[in-house]
């Protein structure tokens, strides 16, 4: 009993740490076994995209003064893949160490929503993390920024769920094209969500998915999937930022971007010399289309007005 006070204690204290992170001493230990990151970063590729992981490793993943803290993942199917397809694979998950490969999950634009279920459910599965972060081979990512900001926001004492992104509130249902949704029949829009190119979500959504994963519904595009599953749960930041330039196309470059989708290789390696050199990310400062902040406090179809002078 003198023993066993203090234990409870401890576990009591543990479980209280983290945003709303509520568990029992068994569902405890089973975390406290698991290799903890403050960080996972899932990057979701293709069989074929070396180079595009080659580029990723030496760019925005060079940093390792991150090391303990985060962990990331390139998350590739390998379902019916040819055979030397699987060796160069094989071969460079034995080099780097750092692929997530999915042998149910045949690789390709229609199963996307399954790969980010599949790659949420074995990282729930192997590993303890405070936040997750998902974004594309295509997306350059400031990794730095990121922790700090993540430190900055658990430091304000928010005991919520957190779900960190690019948020729109009003897309339309495409019902033609390579992301139309022919069983969407909820609404005339979208449910609010986190646009795909980088989104973060906190451990307990990341938990909540994993555990739901059989009976949860699957859209077309995946970012439109996350929104929907994680649309009924109480105690959650949707936290939209528009420093995530994370839509299916550019709006440019502004050095207060700490994410940025749709890169070349080319652009990446430029971006990285030149965030090397100078400590910003543009070498020119550019803006293709306008930005908008999100109004929460108007209805969907009104929250997302652009304007000029938002990064
Ligand atoms: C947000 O929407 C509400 C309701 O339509 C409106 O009253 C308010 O002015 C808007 N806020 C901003 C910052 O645009």
């Amino acid at each position: 009993m003198i023993f066993f006070v203090p234990v409870v204690l401890i576990l009591i204290f543990l479980c209280a740490r983290y945003p709303a992170r509520e568990c029992s001493p068994d569902e405890q230990a089973i975390l406290d076994s698991k290799p903890k990151y403050r960080l996972i970063i899932l990057i979701l590729s293709n069989p074929d995209n070396l180079e595009r992981r080659d580029t990723i490793r030496k760019t925005w993943l060079a940093d390792r003064g991150h090391d303990a803290m985060m962990r990331h993942f390139f998350v590739v199917g390998t379902q019916d893949i040819l055979p030397e397809q699987r060796n160069t694979l094989q071969s460079e998950k034995e080099k780097f160490d750092d692929l997530l490969l999915l042998p149910r999950l045949q690789d390709s634009y229609g199963t996307l929503t399954k790969k980010v279920l599949y790659a949420l459910k074995g990282i729930h599965e192997r590993y303890n993390f405070d936040f997750l972060l998902k974004c594309d081979d295509d997306s350059y990512v400031l990794v730095h920024k990121i922790l700090k900001e993540l430190d900055r926001w658990q430091n304000k004492g928010t005991r919520r769920e957190l779900y960190w992104g690019f948020f729109n509130g009003r897309a339309q249902v495409k019902r033609s094209g390579p992301w139309k949704e022919m069983d969407w029949i909820l609404c005339d829009y979208y449910l609010p969500y986190a646009l795909g190119g980088g989104y973060v979500l906190s451990y307990n959504l990341v938990k909540f998915i994993a555990n739901n994963a059989d009976i949860l519904k699957l859209q077309n595009s995946e970012d439109i999937s996350v929104g929907l599953w994680l649309a009924p749960l109480a105690n959650i930041e949707r936290k939209h930022d528009v420093r995530f330039d994370t839509e299916y196309r550019s709006r440019g470059c502004s050095n207060q971007y700490i994410i940025t989708h749709k890169q070349t290789i080319q652009s990446m390696r430029s971006m990285y010399e030149y965030y090397q050199a100078s400590g910003a990310l543009c070498s020119k400062e550019v803006r293709n289309r306008m930005s908008y902040q999100y109004n929460w406090t108007a209805p969907p179809s009104q929250c997302c007005n652009r304007q000029s002078g938002i990064p």
